[in-house]
C-alpha cells in the first residue's frame, strides 16, 4: 500500500488564526472575563426570531433563488439607495451569501488568476489574508502606523504595486484597531485604483456601528463604483452573527460570474436566516440605534480606563474594538496576553494576530457588559502595576 498523498499545500500552510488560539485556552479556564469575542453581546431582536420562528411554523424550509429572496435583495437595494446614495438591481447586482465570510471568498476566487496580488493594509481582519491565498493568490501587506491613525498612505501602496497586483481589500471601520478612513484618503485610494486598473474589495460590516462622523460607503465615491465589490452583512449591526446572512453587491457583468461559485459552492444561502433578515431590515431600526448607543457607552469606558491605567488608547471610531498600545510595559503584545490571561483572567487578542502594524497592540471587544468591562480594567490594571513594580 502506498503512503497517503499530502493534503494541498496552500491548505497545509495556512496559519492557525491567533485569535483561536487564546479563545481554545481561555475556554480552559474558570472566571475568564473574554474581551476576545468578536460578536455582539445582544440576542438577536425577539421580532426577528419571531419572524424566523413563524416561517419554520409555515413550512418554509426550502432552498431558495440561488441569489436570495427577491423580496430581501430589494430592501437591501433600497436601504442602499435611501443610506448611501447607490443603486443596486435587486435583479442582478444584490446576492445574498452565507456571512461576509462566503462573499470574501467568491469574490477573491472571481477576481484572482494563481499568483495574483491582493493589496491588504495592515492591520486587519484576520481572514482577508488567508481567503486571498486560499484564492491562489497573494495577499500583500501595507503597514500603516499608530501614530497616524492606521491611515493608509498611498505611497506605500505605489511602492508595492507590480503587474500582478488585481485588488486593494480594505474593511472600515476596521477590526481590530476601531478607525474608520477619512473621506480624502479613501478618494486617494479611488484614484489609485482607477489609474492601475485595480478592483476594490470594501468589507463594510461595521458600517452601523459608528460614533463618530459618518460612515463612508466606497462606491458611493466617484470612480468607485464600476470597480468595487462591495460587502455587507446582517451580523453586527443586528447581532445576527449565528444566522449567516450577508451580502454582496457590485457590477453585473462581475456578479453573474461570482453567482455561478456561490450556486456551485454553497447554492443559496439558509431560507431561516434570510427570513430573520428580511424582518430585520424593515422593523429593526430601534434596536440598531439602541445597541450602537449602548457600544458607545461601552466604547468610553473602555477607552478611558485603558488611558488611565498607562496603556495608551486611541478613540476608535466605530465597531467595537479598542486597541491600546502595551508598549510602555516592555511586553511584547504576545507576552502581554498570555501573562494576562493566567495571572489575570482576562482574555485579550494580541495586535499580532492582524498583522503588521498590529504588534505592539492588543485588541479588546467593548461588545460586553459595563460592569465586566470595569472588572476587566481593574485587573489588567492589577496586572500593569505588578509589571511596573517588579521593573523598579
Ligand atoms: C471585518 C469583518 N469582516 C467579516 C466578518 C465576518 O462576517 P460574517 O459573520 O458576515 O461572515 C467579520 C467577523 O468578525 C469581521 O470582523
Amino acid at each position: 500500500m502506498s503512503a497517503l498523498k499530502p493534503i494541498a499545500t496552500i491548505a497545509s500552510q495556512l496559519p492557525v488564526s491567533g485569535i483561536r488560539r487564546f479563545f481554545d485556552i481561555a475556554a480552559s479556564m474558570q472566571d475568564v472575563i473574554s474581551l476576545g469575542v468578536g460578536e455582539p453581546d445582544f440576542v438577536t431582536p425577539w421580532q426577528i426570531r419571531e419572524a424566523a420562528i413563524y416561517s419554520l411554523e409555515r413550512g418554509q424550509t426550502s432552498y431558495t433563488s440561488n441569489w436570495g429572496l427577491i423580496e430581501l435583495r430589494r430592501e437591501i437595494s433600497a436601504y442602499l439607495e435611501k443610506r448611501y446614495d447607490v443603486s443596486y438591481s435587486p435583479e442582478d447586482q444584490i446576492l445574498i451569501t452565507v456571512g461576509v465570510s462566503e462573499g470574501l471568498d467568491i469574490a477573491l476566487r472571481t477576481i484572482l488568476d494563481p499568483g495574483d496580488e491582493v493589496l491588504v493594509p495592515e492591520p486587519c481582519y484576520v481572514s482577508y489574508k488567508p481567503c486571498v491565498a486560499l484564492a491562489g493568490g497573494i495577499p500583500v501587506a501595507i503597514e500603516t502606523d499608530a501614530s497616524d491613525n492606521f491611515a493608509i498612505d498611498i505611497e506605500r501602496l505605489e511602492a508595492k504595486l507590480t503587474s500582478r497586483t488585481k485588488a486593494i481589500l480594505i474593511g472600515y471601520p476596521s477590526n481590530p484597531t476601531g478607525v474608520t478612513m477619512p473621506l480624502a484618503i479613501l478618494q486617494n485610494v479611488v484614484r489609485f485604483a482607477e489609474e492601475n486598473g485595480l478592483y476594490i474589495l470594501s468589507d463594510e460590516i461595521y458600517d452601523r456601528l459608528i460614533y463618530e462622523g459618518e460612515h463612508t460607503c466606497v462606491p458611493s465615491i466617484a470612480g468607485a463604483y464600476e470597480r468595487t465589490i462591495l460587502f455587507n452583512g446582517f451580523s453586527k449591526a443586528y447581532a445576527m452573527t449565528g444566522w449567516r446572512i450577508g451580502y454582496i453587491c457590485g457590477p453585473a457583468s462581475i456578479m453573474s460570474t461570482m453567482m455561478k461559485i456561490h450556486s456551485y459552492t454553497m447554492l443559496c444561502a439558509p431560507i431561516t436566516g434570510q427570513k430573520a433578515a428580511l424582518e430585520a431590515i424593515k422593523s429593526a431600526e430601534p434596536q440598531v440605534l439602541d445597541m450602537v448607543s449602548q457600544y458607545g457607552q461601552r466604547r468610553k469606558v473602555m477607552v478611558d480606563g485603558f488611558n488611565a491605567i498607562g496603556l495608551k488608547c486611541h478613540l476608535p471610531q466605530g465597531a467595537f474594538y479598542a486597541f491600546p498600545s502595551v508598549a510602555a510595559t516592555g511586553l511584547s503584545a504576545e507576552e502581554f496576553a498570555e501573562r494576562l490571561l493566567f495571572e489575570q483572567r482576562v482574555a485579550v487578542v494580541p495586535g499580532t494576530a492582524f498583522g503588521a502594524g498590529g504588534g505592539a497592540h492588543i485588541r479588546c471587544s467593548y461588545a460586553t457588559s459595563v460592569e465586566k468591562i470595569e472588572l476587566a480594567l481593574t485587573r489588567i490594571k492589577t496586572f500593569v502595576d505588578q509589571l511596573t513594580a517588579v521593573s523598579i
